[in-house]
C-alpha cells in the first residue's frame, strides 16, 4: 500500500483530508455523522494524518455535509428502489454503508485510478457497489454506468478541485446521459480570494490548489443545461446538528446563517433533471 500512497497526486490526497475529518468526528463524544468505518479505514493506512492539521471547523463541516447528502440519497432511493447512485469523486468515502440502500440499488463510485485502487483495497463493499476508475474530465466516465434508471449523483468535496470548464461540461453531460434523476452536492457559494488563500493553508500539507471559485446564485447551473432545475438550496448553518457544535462555533455558525451571503458559504444544492 505504501507505493500506492506515494503515487497519489495532491488532488488525490484530498481524499485523505475528508476521510480523516469523518474519522475524527466519529471519535468525538457527540459525533455529527458517527462514521466509525471511516476511522477503521484510516487506521489501515500508514500515513501521518495528524500532519494534515485538519481543523475542527473542517471536521464539523465535512461530517455535517456528508450527513445531509446521505439524507438526500436515502430519500431518493426510498422513492426509487431501482435507483442508481453515482458518487462523483468518491475518494475513500463510505456513504453506501451509511445509507444502506436496498439490494436493488446499484452504487457507482467514480474517482481517479490511484484513488480507486486504494478504495478497492480498503473499503469493504458488497455486490451492489461498483468502482469506476476514470477522470471526470473525460466523458467516458459514464461508460460503465446504466443510463436508463432513476439516478442520484452526489458530489461531496469535489467541485472545488475541478477547473470551471470541467464543472460546466460535467453538468451538461449528466442530464444528457442519464434519463432522469438528481444531482446533490455541497457548495461554498462564490469563493473570494481571501478564502482561497485560507483554503491553501488548510490544504497545505497535501499541496493541492482550489481550482473553481463557484457561483453565489444557485440558478447558475440551470444556464448550463436546459434540463437542470434547482430544487433545493439548504445552508449547513440552518441544520439542527449545529446544536451539537461547541458554544463558540454554534454561535458563530448561527450568526453566519442569518445573512443570505453567510448562509451560502456552506450549503447543499440539489438539481433535478
Ligand atoms: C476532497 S476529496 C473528496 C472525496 C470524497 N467525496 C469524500 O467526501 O471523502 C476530492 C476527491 O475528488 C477526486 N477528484 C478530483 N479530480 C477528479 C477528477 N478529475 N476525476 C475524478 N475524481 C476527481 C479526488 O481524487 C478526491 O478523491
Amino acid at each position: 500500500m505504501g507505493n500506492a500512497i506515494s503515487r497519489l497526486t495532491p488532488v488525490e490526497l484530498t481524499a485523505f483530508v475528508t476521510q480523516y475529518a469523518r474519522a475524527l468526528d466519529s471519535r468525538w463524544p457527540t459525533p455529527i455523522l458517527g462514521d466509525t468505518l471511516a476511522d477503521d479505514i484510516v487506521s489501515k493506512i500508514a500515513y501521518d494524518f495528524d500532519a494534515m492539521g485538519v481543523p475542527s471547523s473542517a471536521v464539523r463541516q465535512t461530517a455535517l455535509r456528508a450527513k445531509m447528502l446521505d439524507d438526500r440519497v436515502r430519500r431518493f432511493v426510498a422513492e426509487h428502489p431501482d435507483a442508481v447512485v453515482v458518487d462523483l469523486g468518491a475518494g475513500l468515502g463510505t456513504a453506501m454503508m451509511r445509507v444502506a440502500p436496498p439490494p436493488t440499488v446499484d452504487w457507482y463510485s467514480v474517482d481517479l485510478p490511484n484513488v480507486i485502487a486504494l478504495r478497492d483495497e480498503l473499503v469493504p463493499e458488497g455486490e451492489q457497489a461498483h468502482s469506476v476508475a476514470a477522470s471526470l474530465t473525460d466523458d467516458s466516465w459514464t461508460d460503465q454506468i446504466p443510463s436508463d434508471r432513476p439516478t442520484v449523483l452526489i458530489a461531496d468535496g469535489l467541485l472545488a478541485f475541478l477547473p470551471e470548464s470541467v464543472v460546466v461540461t460535467l453538468f451538461r453531460r449528466i442530464p444528457e446521459y442519464f434519463s432522469s434523476g438528481e444531482i446533490a452536492m455541497n457548495d461554498y457559494g462564490r469563493v473570494g480570494r481571501l478564502n482561497i488563500a485560507a483554503m491553501k493553508i488548510v490544504f497545505s500539507a497535501v499541496g493541492t490548489q482550489w481550482a473553481y471559485r463557484g457561483f453565489s446564485d444557485p440558478h447558475v447551473p440551470e444556464s448550463w443545461s436546459p434540463r437542470l432545475r434547482l430544487v433545493e438550496e439548504t445552508s449547513l448553518s440552518h441544520a439542527p446538528e449545529i446544536d451539537l457544535y461547541p458554544v463558540a462555533a454554534r454561535v458563530s455558525t448561527r450568526l453566519m446563517g442569518m445573512t443570505k451571503s453567510g448562509a451560502r458559504t456552506a450549503r447543499i444544492l440539489r438539481y433535478r433533471f
